[in-house]
């Protein structure tokens, strides 16, 4: 794939945006590769997906603002779900997904990491939402994910000035749950991806169904979307091994995803 690369590591695929050239910016070819990639993960072989930016320098500087510079209101428009229709799709893949933030999540780049089930980052990540210094909005998702993320008083703080933040005020308030050095945020990465991809994979995938269902309706729903995840994982191979591990006071021998 041009702009997008896949890499099947044991139960971790590892998606790669490949553009070095201009900071890893989001034109419609990227957008394209990345959607083929999600498309292609193999839901049975893959428990977990970590998603990066190539160099050391971005993970990805935002939507490509060369091709915008010229849309009209329609093409922005079209545009916005474009990006924002394989967000969706990428959020929606029902396997944890982590966004190792490796430089600069500007705009769209942080629209894409936000994308993703948790976020970690590098030293050098910067985060923000530089849109309304270019005279538009975020348009992949900031203005609904980053209030979900960070709550409102500090994602409009964010969305309205424009400004920039580093690294360690991301952990701060949320953004990220861990920083590490530049050379050590794939390792990182992987060791995380790794131990969700030991745990029982049914299990995993209807605890992520059961929170995006469930944390934005009001209890009493929410309360009943776990109930139905919860009883979904019972006579499985992995839940009826997970527990007679427990009582045969054993290891796991090695989840099956049955
Ligand atoms: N779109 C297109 N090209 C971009 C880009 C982007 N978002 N970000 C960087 N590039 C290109 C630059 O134009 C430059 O290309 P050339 O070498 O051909 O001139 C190359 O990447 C390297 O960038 P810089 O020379 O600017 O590198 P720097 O280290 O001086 O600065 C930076 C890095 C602070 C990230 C700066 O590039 C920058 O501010 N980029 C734009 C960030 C931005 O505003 N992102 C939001 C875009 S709008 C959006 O994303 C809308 C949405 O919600 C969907």
């Amino acid at each position: 794939m041009g702009f997008v690369t896949y890499k099947q590591d044991g139960f971790v695929g590892v998606i790669t945006i490949d553009r070095p050239k201009a900071l890893n910016a989001l034109n419609e070819e990227v957008l394209k590769d990345l959607e083929s990639v999600i498309d292609g993960i193999d839901l049975k072989e893959t428990r977990a997906v970590v998603l990066t930016g190539a160099g050391e320098k971005s993970f990805v500087a935002g939507a490509d603002i060369g091709a915008m510079s010229k849309m009209t209101k329609e093409e922005g428009r079209v545009f916005g779900k474009f990006g924002n229709d394989i967000f969706l799709k990428l959020e929606a893949l029902p396997i944890p997904t982590i966004a190792a933030v490796n430089g600069f999540a500007l705009g769209g780049g942080n629209e894409l990491a936000m994308s993703c089930d948790i976020r970690i980052c590098s030293e050098n990540a910067v985060f923000g939402q530089p849109e309304v210094g270019l005279g538009i909005t975020p348009g992949f998702g900031g203005t609904q994910r980053l209030v979900r993320a960070i709550g409102t008083g500090k994602a409009k703080e964010m969305i309205y000035t424009g400004s920039n933040i580093k690294a360690e005020e991301a952990y701060r308030i949320g953004l990220v749950n861990a920083v590490y050095p530049q050379g050590d945020l794939m390792a990182a990465a992987m060791k995380l991806a790794n131990k969700i991809a030991s745990n029982a994979p049914i299990a995993v995938q209807n605890c992520k169904r059961a929170i995006t269902e469930g944390y934005l309706s009001d209890m009493g729903h929410a309360a009943e979307v776990e109930e139905k995840w919860f009883g979904d994982c019972f006579e499985t191979e992995d839940q009826q091994e997970g527990m007679a591990a427990f009582l045969e006071k054993r290891k796991v021998e090695g989840f099956k995803n049955r």
